[in-house]
């Protein structure tokens, strides 16, 4: 299977990546083909909401041309891609939500209805970190993205949180853990 990753915190060794890499390790053990994405260090505009991309069905088509087309070729090229960020005021990173936004030139509209989704039928799983409890801090951003993936037509195949993450410094048994729940969900 190809697993694309997208990691959306800006911290490239903290509570979200130390899950992350723990499940890619687990992924390339179980044979699968891992790509990493470290969406931070792109150059992900926001969308401008020109619909530019809607009068093309068979490709993105974006009017921006920063590195945002690059990533969602990588999702759609990929069987599986994990959306990893840390809860920022109960939502996810500007830079990971700039991405999703972004992921609007992947489902096309004609007639009022959708004529093209490219994202159709392709996984999609969540891993989230925040400081508090999930049960407070998760809560908004899960029926999001369940929102959002329904919208690109695509299947969610997971939703993962790690609580009470505070500072940098790595949990690593909670962090193992949920790292082999997902694999054992995901793969
Ligand atoms: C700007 C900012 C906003 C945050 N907002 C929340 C929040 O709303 N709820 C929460 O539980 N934690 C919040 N946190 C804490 C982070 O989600 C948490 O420490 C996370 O594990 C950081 O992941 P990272 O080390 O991968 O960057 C926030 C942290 C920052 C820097």
């Amino acid at each position: 299977m190809q697993i694309l990753t997208l990691l959306g915190s800006p911290r490239k060794h903290g509570n979200t990546e130390a899950v992350l890499r723990r499940f890619e390790a687990k992924a390339v053990d179980a044979g699968h083909h891992v790509t990493r994405v470290d969406v931070a260090e792109l150059e992900i505009a926001g969308c401008l909401g020109c619909d530019c991309c809607q009068s093309l069905l068979e490709d993105l088509d974006c009017a921006q041309s920063d590195d945002t087309e690059g990533v969602l070729r990588q999702i759609i090229a990929a069987d599986l891609t994990v959306y990893a960020a840390p809860v920022y005021c109960w939502s996810v990173p500007a830079q990971m939500k700039a991405l999703i936004d972004r992921h609007y030139c992947m489902v096309k509209w004609q007639g009022g209805e959708v004529a093209v989704a490219l994202m159709r039928g392709k996984r999609a799983a969540l891993l989230l970190t925040c400081g508090g409890e999930a049960a407070t801090n998760v809560d908004l951003t899960f029926p999001l993205f369940e929102r959002q993936m329904e919208y690109m037509q695509a299947e969610v195949a997971g939703l993962y949180a790690l609580d009470n993450c505070i500072g940098v410094k790595e949990d690593a048994a909670r962090a193992e853990e949920l790292a082999a729940r997902m694999a054992a969900e995901l793969l």
